[in-house]
């Protein structure tokens, strides 16, 4: 594996040996190797707890280092249009960026969401193909504009921890917000519980559909390894019998860039908070935080007995010095 920005680029099975790597090191029974003396640079064009310190510490827990720069402000502003004429705001190109990070670093990771203006340029994911594009050294993504893959590995070894090899009922539950949040977590969590062959269905109000290349890829992974894919605008029927529940936020893509449309979608569906009552005959809530208490997620279900944010949260961690070890085994 060289680099790590999405899912989709690898083998399953590849994927599957990571977050059973995960679990090894976590219970000790495994010391990773290939992280002793590398440097992995971490450039953050968004704000982040839990991935930059985990990715930190994942390094320098085993023999690594690590260097976080907030994009724009610790580094010079970055262009990334082809042949661009540079006279406006943007002082370096991502070529540039890219090519000189690599001759100090042995890995570049970015965080850098979509714009939530047009779905087809957030697909585009222009910021970390452009330094997939050009660094001499594997690119890792700490969450991109449609993905969230370390968040999904992390989510892997949660529900593995929970329910073993089980086959079970997955549901991704849309939930409710004040703000345009983007698709990539729900994306990933969705390629998560595929990856485990579990019985998923996403449920969504009518409206607010994923990518539909994210939930293919999903319902074909599902299906390799003998788990389903439905998909529904009635949570009750959705959560009935649930082992495992996903509450997470998105926007609606139609809503892209307009706020007045979007404001009207968002709070048409206040009703699908998820709710202590909701999951009381569910195994595991999952969330990957940051959550708005009580506007998406109650209080009475984040701090439930089925709660694994915490869990899940620490698992990113070990996730991430299992993929670390796997990008740097020479
Ligand atoms: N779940 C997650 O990625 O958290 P941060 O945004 O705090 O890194």
């Amino acid at each position: 594996m060289k680099n790590f920005v999405s899912f989709l680029d690898h083998d399953p099975n590849v994927i599957r040996a990571i977050v059973e790597q995960a679990l090894g090191i976590k219970n000790g029974s495994i010391v990773p190797q290939n992280l002793q003396g590398k440097t992995l640079g971490m450039l953050f064009f968004n704000p982040s707890l839990r991935t930059r310190v985990s990715f930190e510490l994942a390094m320098k827990r085993f023999g690594g280092d690590a260097i976080a720069l907030a994009a724009g402000s610790d580094t010079w502003s970055l262009e990334f249009g082809e042949r661009a004429l540079m006279n406006g705001t943007t002082v370096e190109h991502v070529k540039d960026a890219s090519k000189v990070l690599s001759r100090y670093v042995d890995g570049i990771a970015i965080r850098s969401f979509g714009a939530l203006k047009s779905l087809e340029e957030d697909l585009k994911e222009s910021v970390l193909r452009g330094f997939e594009q050009f660094a001499d050294v594997p690119v890792i993504s700490m969450e991109s504009a449609c993905e969230h893959p370390a968040q999904a590995l992390a989510d892997m070894m949660t529900m593995r921890e929970r329910h073993g090899n089980e086959r079970v009922k997955f549901v991704l539950s849309w939930a409710p917000h004040i703000k345009a949040l983007p698709m990539a977590v729900p994306h990933s969590a969705l390629l998560a519980a595929a990856h485990l062959g579990h019985d998923i269905v996403l449920a969504h109000p009518e409206g607010f559909d994923l990518a539909p290349q994210f939930v293919n890829h999903a319902r074909e992974v599902a299906t390799q390894f003998g788990g389903t894919l439905s998909e529904t605008n009635n949570q009750s029927d959705a959560l009935m019998d649930a082992t495992i529940v996903y509450a997470k936020n998105w926007a609606p893509a139609a809503a892209y860039g307009d706020p007045a449309k979007l404001d009207s979608m968002l709070g048409a569906h206040t009703d699908w908070l998820m709710t202590g009552d909701k999951i009381k005959n569910a195994k595991t809530l999952l969330h990957c935080l940051p959550v708005r208490r009580n506007l998406e997620v109650s209080d009475n279900a984040l701090d439930s007995p089925q709660s694994a944010i915490y869990d899940e949260a620490e698992n990113r961690l070990w996730a991430q010095a299992s993929l670390l070890d796997t990008i740097f085994n020479p």
